[in-house]
């Protein structure tokens, strides 16, 4: 069999043409790096003076190919391509669209000259995997651009337009026309090499460095790939490019294979895995442009603004004068502040508010193809609400439930069209947050299925499906993580010991914090309605709380107590006298717990309610499961989610470990075989 290079060589009318042609993005394998330094030599034999290299498949490359990272890979690497363009005799113009990314970057810098089409999209977004550009980014970038706007480009991951990347002379022209023959003209018109690795890093004023470097280093949560690369990336002022290549080298092929970047690298593959819908036979799209949200409280505005920003038409619909009015102010208020901070233009703003449309009456519905209800969080009235929007909606119009527990079976069947009913559950801020739940019911079809995962997808959420089960995939996980945190209070740790030992794991907010914060009374009222059997541990400390009212933040008075305008939290002596005493009530000696203790069995009981919820089917991929609790729930992007954390440690004494937490759990504690998540794929 003769394998075909992925990188083809070919002259047309004086100019050598490279293509580049590896599906999907052009990524760089080692194919492909073998078939670029060929082709380049090729150049170099041949009549042409000047060449241009250019991406198919409408991009220029999207990086090293992240694949191969996993694996050690032998034959040339990034940097022998780099160092064979820059040595290359004659000229070559890199004629950029699409991606241009990571290692993409590097090869354009490489490159005499650079011509970037008005769509191009330009950057080194190597520390979102844990690593740094391997082959001279950190080197190049800050000679052409100074250390201060290099550090926010690689640090921060930046993505700029073609337009930015001309501001900052990392192309030298943007056109709207075809890529190839704006290239092939500029081409033309070059006679010498020109080598951006031969300039001097400008001089800055060491402020703007050093605020630079304040930016990614604040707060002390500073990830070990970001500060590697502001060391090197100053050392491109000290160093000759030679002695900061090598020093690169090194530390990206330590990055590379440290646990961030494997965490790192699993997110990036589940993050794509969960936005595409079941494999199936082809299925009959339904077009979604208009959507009704029904409810203009925060939860129901917050939809409604982010499905403005995707450029949706939105009905906000109400029964209630007062409310709407309140929902609409809320909108526009949002889009005020969008436009006073800089971050929309006020025609931006005005154009995404030009497609809302704020209702009183229920004849509207008609209009939509997706209805999305939004009202209180309680079976009756949602139902009744059903039957209002299946008299109102057009027979073929989606129908979802905004809801975090209830089952979608139950309120598909207020309606007529139960294949046509699907639960959307959105987490807080709507338009913020970027994870979205997918309640597949049992009669839902998979034309509507497949409609809401495209639905998200524009959105640009990341849509997990999950089977109607209880709490769904994240709250069914988040409940035996706080359950598990609460026992920990009756066992002898405080709230702020709790919190403190899950932030310094890497979570946003600790268990307790985030129950004052969401207020404790959602909790209080939802734990009513269960059932509690003699055997289960039941922690009543936060009824106590609650009796007392102290809801949380909005109270100022939770777990802790709020001063300062409520920002302040702090320890409260009535908290702790509440939990002493739910303590004695169990005959529990009080311990201190380290803080390694509390993080393993807040982990451990996550990691045995996802691997239950697999083996129930709740979930489809481990994977989404990581998903969820980097997206929805501050679980830390570096330590790569629950299951990926599971996959890291020692199995058996990882299923021992869970297997321990039984003691804690009381007799109703469910233990889980784990290996469900380790033979699963992804
Ligand atoms: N390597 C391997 N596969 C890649 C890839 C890469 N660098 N970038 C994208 N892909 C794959 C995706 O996994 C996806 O594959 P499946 O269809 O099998 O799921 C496919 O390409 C299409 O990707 P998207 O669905 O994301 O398509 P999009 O059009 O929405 O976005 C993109 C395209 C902007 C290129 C986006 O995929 C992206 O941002 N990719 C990552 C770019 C990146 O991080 N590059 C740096 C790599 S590290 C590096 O380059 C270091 C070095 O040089 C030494």
């Amino acid at each position: 069999m003769v394998l075909i290079s992925p990188v083809q060589g070919q002259v047309k009318q004086g100019v050598y043409v490279i293509t580049l042609d590896n599906p999907p993005v052009n990524a760089i394998s080692i194919s492909v790096r073998r078939g670029l330094i060929s082709a380049v030599n090729d150049f170099e034999q041949s009549n042409a003076q000047v060449a241009v290299l250019v991406g198919s498949n409408g991009t220029f490359i999207a990086g090293a190919d992240i694949h191969e990272f996993a694996r050690t890979s032998d034959g040339p690497v990034l940097l022998d391509v780099v160092r064979v363009i820059e040595n290359c005799k004659k000229p070559i113009v890199a004629a950029l669209q699409g991606a241009v990314l990571g290692g993409g970057l590097e090869v354009a810098l490489a490159c005499d000259a650079r011509i970037a089409h008005v769509d191009t999209v330009i950057g080194l977004p190597e520390v979102s995997l844990g690593i740094i550009p391997g082959a001279g980014g950190t080197q190049l970038l800050p000679r052409r651009i100074g250390i201060s706007r290099a550090i926010d480009i690689i640090c921060g991951a930046q993505r700029l337009s073609a337009e930015e990347a001309k501001h900052l002379r990392l192309v030298d022209s943007v056109v709207c026309s075809d890529i190839l023959v704006a290239a092939n003209l500029f081409a033309r018109n070059i006679e010498h090499k020109s080598s951006v690795r031969d300039e001097l890093v400008p001089n800055e004023d060491p402020a703007l460095i050093d605020q630079a470097i304040n930016r990614y280093t604040k707060l002390g949560r500073c990830r070990p790939a970001i500060a590697k690369a502001i060391d090197l990336i100053q050392a491109a002022a000290r160093l000759p490019i030679e002695e900061g290549l090598v020093l690169e080298s090194a530390a990206f092929l330590e990055l590379r294979k440290s646990q961030e970047a494997q965490a790192l690298r699993h997110l990036f593959f589940a993050e794509k895995t969960c936005r595409k819908p079941p494999q199936t036979k082809e299925v009959a799209p339904i077009p979604i442009n208009t959507v009704c949200v029904i409810g203009a409280g925060t939860m129901g505005t917050g939809i409604a603004i982010c499905l403005l920003d995707a450029e949706f038409s939105v009905m906000l619909l109400e029964q209630d004068k007062e409310a709407l009015d309140k929902g609409e102010e809320r909108i526009f208020s949002h889009y005020q502040k969008q436009v006073e901070t800089g971050k929309l233009s006020p025609v931006e703003a005005s154009k995404c508010l030009s497609h809302l449309l704020c209702s009183l009456n229920w004849e509207e519905l008609a209009k939509a193809d997706l209805v999305i209800e939004a009202v209180y969080e309680d079976m009756l009235v949602k139902q009744d609400v059903f039957k209002k929007i299946d008299q109102f909606a057009n027979p073929n119009a989606i129908l979802a439930t905004n809801t975090s527990y209830l089952s979608v079976d139950k309120i598909a069947l207020a309606t007529t069209r139960p294949k046509r009913v699907i639960g959307l559950h959105f987490f807080s801020p709507a338009n913020v947050m970027k994870l979205l739940e997918i309640v597949n019911a049992k009669q839902t079809c998979l034309e509507t299925l497949h409609a809401v995962i495209a639905f998200g997808n524009r959105l640009n959420k990341y849509p997990v499906v999950t089977k109607d089960s209880f709490g769904f995939i994240g709250n069914r996980i988040y409940n035996a993580y706080r359950t598990q945190c609460e026992f920990m209070l009756e066992d002898g740790a405080w709230p702020e010991e709790v919190d403190a030992a899950l932030v310094d794991f890497g979570m946003a907010m600790g268990p307790f914090t985030v129950a004052d914060l969401s207020g404790l009374d959602i909790a209080w009222r939802m734990r009513k309605t269960q059932r509690k059997n003699q055997e289960t541990r039941y922690v009543d400390i936060l009824d106590t709380l609650c009796e007392l009212g102290r809801f949380g933040r909005k109270t100022s008075a939770g777990y802790y107590d709020y001063t300062n305008g409520k920002k302040q939290a702090n320890t409260s002596e009535l908290v702790r006298q509440i939990i002493e005493n739910a303590s004695q009530r169990r005959r529990i000696k009080r311990r201190t717990l380290n803080s390694k203790h509390i993080q393993n069995r807040a982990l451990l009981s996550m990691v045995n309610e996802a691997a239950l919820l697999m083996r129930e089917g709740v979930a489809q991929r481990a994977s989404d499961i990581d998903v969820v609790f980097v997206h929805g729930y501050g679980f830390p992007r570096w330590q790569g989610g629950p299951v990926f954390w599971a996959r890291q440690q020692d199995r058996q004494q990882l299923q021992s470990d869970i297997a321990g937490l039984a003691e804690h759990g009381g007799n109703s504690f469910v233990l889980a075989d784990i290996s469900i998540l380790f033979e699963s794929s992804p």
